[in-house]
């Protein structure tokens, strides 16, 4: 019997490429950058299973041309770049890759905390530019980590880790989520909810953990900004668009705010030329929070077991929209 064929539309870890191999033949996009819209949407017209990244946007005018897709394997966690009602609409179930990653992401959110609290991008820079002189008690002085409050917005998978993390250098962490939390959970973790208010008012390093939805896009506003202290810290592991950088910029540059560390910016790739990297005071990374080897092969293989259920007819283990799956 003829396989079956999936775009993976980047290189990925071996170990995931090869799983896919044994059940599909794969058409694998190869590039450098990720592949062209229009490669995409002719490729994607030809499979029946499509591997993808979160540089990839799925929506309906690619799935209007993929007449044989029966599934849409990501090898994220976050989801925002695939229009779900237009999957579930027709039928394509979409899977993720949660979990695997939580510790991963949540040891690199705990890294930029330290690092801008500790102001260590500074520090290194400060280095090889030739400039260190003699000990200096001013220079580099930066905010402690221990004994400050830690606010956590999002308080599901990475943000119930950071929060372990957190108290492992004695911090108070207070959550703000979009339910009530269970008390259980709430002693269990020993955090406390509270509202977004307080937690933009209290905390000293706000770390941000929510999905991007409609309702999370731009939650971090120049009125928000305003009212964080003019000491903290802001973290974003979760998706540049929570934030809205050019209110960042200024609140950054007049001092509202002490500093910023991102993982994730808006736009991907962050412009050689935007104003957030000409600020000593913003740490900017290449969303790399789950760029682990370890990690990135348990991804790899938790997408590629997706597509493959997805294409056996069998439900995804790790599905986005199971509602396909109702008979
Ligand atoms: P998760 O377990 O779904 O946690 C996100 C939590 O945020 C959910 O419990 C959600 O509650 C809550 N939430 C949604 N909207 C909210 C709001 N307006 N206010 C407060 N809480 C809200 O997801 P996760 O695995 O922790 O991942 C979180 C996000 O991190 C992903 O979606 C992704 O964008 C990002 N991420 C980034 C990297 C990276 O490399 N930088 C790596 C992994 C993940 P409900 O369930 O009630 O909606
Ligand atoms: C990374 O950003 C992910 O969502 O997995």
């Amino acid at each position: 019997m003829a396989k079956t064929r999936v775009l993976v539309t980047r290189r990925i870890p071996e170990a995931g490429l090869e799983a896919i191999k044994s059940f599909a033949d794969v058409e694998l996009w190869s590039g450098e950058e990720p592949i062209p819209r229009n490669e995409l949407c002719e490729k994607v017209s030809e499979v029946d299973g499509l591997y993808c990244l979160l540089t990839d946007t799925i929506d309906e005018a690619l799935l209007s041309l993929a007449p044989r897709l029966r599934v849409v394997s990501t090898m994220a966690v976050g989801f925002d770049h695939i229009d779900i009602q237009a999957c579930t609409k027709r039928k394509i179930p979409v899977g993720n890759t949660p979990g695997v990653l939580t510790e991963t992401t949540a040891d690199f959110a705990f890294a930029l905390l330290m690092a801008a609290g500790r102001r260590i991008g500074e520090a290194a820079e400060f280095v090889k530019a030739g400039r260190w002189g003699a000990w200096d008690p001013a220079l580099f002085v930066g905010q402690d980590v221990n004994g400050a409050t830690a606010g956590i917005i999002g308080f599901g998978r990475i943000g119930q880790a950071v929060a372990k993390r957190a108290h492992g250098f004695g911090m108070r962490v207070l959550v703000n989520h979009s339910r009530p939390i269970p008390s259980e959970l709430l002693a269990q973790a020993n955090v406390e909810q509270v509202s977004f208010d307080r937690v933009i008012a209290e905390s000293d390093f706000l770390s941000l953990h929510v999905p991007l939805t409609s309702e999370t896009q731009q939650l971090i506003d120049k009125k928000v900004l305003n009212r964080m202290k003019r000491t903290a810290i802001l973290i974003n592991t979760s998706r540049g668009r929570v934030v809205d950088s050019k209110a960042l910029y200024d609140a950054l540059r007049n001092q509202n705010i002490a500093y910023a560390a991102l993982d994730v910016t808006d736009p991907e790739p962050i412009s050689v030329d935007d104003p957030l990297l000409t600020l000593p005071n913003c740490l900017v990374v290449p969303h790399i929070a789950s760029a682990s080897v370890a990690t990135r092969r348990k991804m790899a293989l938790m997408a590629a077991e997706n597509l493959r259920a997805g294409l056996a007819g069998e439900d995804l283990p790790y599905c986005v929209n199971p509602e396909v799956f109702k008979k």
